[in-house]
């Protein structure tokens, strides 16, 4: 019999094509991931990649603090444990979410493999193929994968300064249903969301809240970076800290600890938890117990609120060297947000600028982004990029801000000398339709 090399594995045909279950037509290899790869390397400053910069973290103490679990208490550390997640974990979790305002039972918490599988367990309960998940325009590009992977589709919302627009809401509801939709919730990032960096005011979570009332449309409330909170003392309430019927919130230790630990959460109305516990169960039979138990003992024995303000200036200073840089480097008719906080700016490049188009030659140049059009799935985006501050140091941003002004510069003059037509600048809101005060 011949067996394939194993060494050139890709370019075997895939015998099983006609064997792969429908939901998995939806799932595309990112095309920009080959580029990615050449971005990692060390001499290219990626403002790419969205990885929290966890160097600061005490991590010979915490080593301590795991070899003493592993002693004392390791055959139950590393046993299989509840489905629901362990209980100290819980009401530990119970006390991070009443940072931002939400009172809730750890009966109602269900600890999940990062809010990654919160999202996928959500939308597995509620989404057949063909139901309508509502997002803002953009949204973060892994909730697009997982709702592809149950062939829902996703109608975009669009947003101002102060996040979604109420009445696009409330139209998109209407005209979907008219038409004859089955639309299941509307999921949203409202803090520093993944990928504008754009924050919804307290005022507009209460409109979002009325007008899904109004509709009986459930809200999914993604909130991993809420905490991080860069311009200000108190962070914004959580909008399940002003509705408690109405709205499955997911959570996620990743950004304020540590992401490896793959441990994140969802908080849901009673009803809606019976459900998520038995399909957690049945896609994990329980969540990691090593990863829970070494957080529970994080969360006790460290200064976990602490570390996150140092976790704050850190990127507080990484915000400003890009903003400072974006300033000074980007070509006139290029504008961008301001994120009081999280990881993410979005820029909007001047008319005739295709970003994905751009980015082979600004990795060339060594920077690389995100192309906006990662984040719509109505091929909407493609003036825009995602640039992240978490990682780089602020010395990197700088630097990396200015490769990327030249290579738009470059490209500007090119689009001058062979008369491609440069307009004059407009601002635009992430959906493309102008917008007020958007840079
Ligand atoms: C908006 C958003 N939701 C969820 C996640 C994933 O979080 P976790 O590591 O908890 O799965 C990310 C990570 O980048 C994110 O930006």
């Amino acid at each position: 019999m011949h067996l394939p090399d194993p060494l050139h594995r890709d370019t075997v045909l895939d015998t099983y094509v006609d064997h792969y279950a429908e939901r998995t037509h939806g799932m595309s290899v990112s095309a920009v991931r080959a580029l990615f790869s050449v971005a990692n390397r060390p001499e290219v400053v990626s403002l790419a990649g969205g990885m929290p910069n966890i160097a600061d973290l005490p991590r010979i103490e915490l080593g301590a603090a795991v070899d003493r679990l592993i002693r004392e208490n390791g055959t139950q550390a590393m046993q299989y444990g509840s489905g629901q997640g362990e209980l100290v974990m819980r009401e530990r979790i119970c006390d991070v979410m009443a940072l931002e305002g939400i009172r809730a039972n750890p009966d109602d918490v269900v600890v999940t493999c990062g809010s990654s599988q919160g999202l996928d367990l959500v939308t597995r309960l509620f989404c057949d193929p063909g139901d309508v998940v509502l997002a803002e325009a953009p949204t973060y590009v892994g909730a697009i994968g997982t709702f592809n992977s149950y062939q829902a589709e996703i109608h975009h919302v669009a947003m101002d300064d102060d996040g979604l627009r109420p009445d696009d809401l409330r139209t998109a509801i209407r005209t979907l249903r008219a038409a004859g939709k089955k639309v299941k919730f509307l999921y949203t990032v409202p803090n520093f969301q993944n990928p504008s960096g754009i924050t919804q005011s307290l005022e507009r979570r209460r409109d979002l809240l009325a007008v899904a009332r109004e509709e009986d449309l459930l809200i999914v409330e993604d909130n991993p970076y809420g905490l991080l909170q860069l311009d200000a003392d108190e962070p914004t309430p959580a909008i399940r800290s002003l509705d408690g019927d109405n709205v499955i919130y997911l959570g996620s230790f990743s950004k304020t600890f540590a992401p490896g630990f793959r441990v994140g959460w969802v908080l849901a109305p009673h009803a809606v938890r019976e459900r998520l516990l038995i399909a957690q169960e049945a896609a994990t039979l329980c969540p990691p117990v090593f990863s829970q138990f070494v957080i529970s003992q994080y969360m006790t024995d460290f200064d976990w609120k602490g570390q996150i303000v140092a976790f704050r200036d850190m990127y507080r200073a990484r915000r400003d060297a890009m903003l400072t840089g974006l300033a000074e480097h980007m070509p006139a008719g290029t504008s961008w947000t301001h994120p009081r906080g999280g990881f993410f700016v979005w820029v909007t490049l001047p008319e005739g600028i295709d970003a994905y188009a751009l980015l082979p030659r600004a990795v060339t140049a060594k920077v690389a982004y995100v192309p906006g059009t990662a984040f719509f799935t109505d091929g909407l985006g493609s003036r825009n990029m995602r640039l992240s501050f978490c990682f780089p140091t602020a010395e990197r941003i700088l630097e990396g801000t200015r490769r990327l002004g030249e290579v738009l510069h470059n490209e500007l003059e090119i689009h001058k000398t062979f008369g491609l037509g440069v307009d004059v600048p407009r601002h635009i809101d992430a959906t493309g339709a102008p917008a007020p005060n958007i840079s």
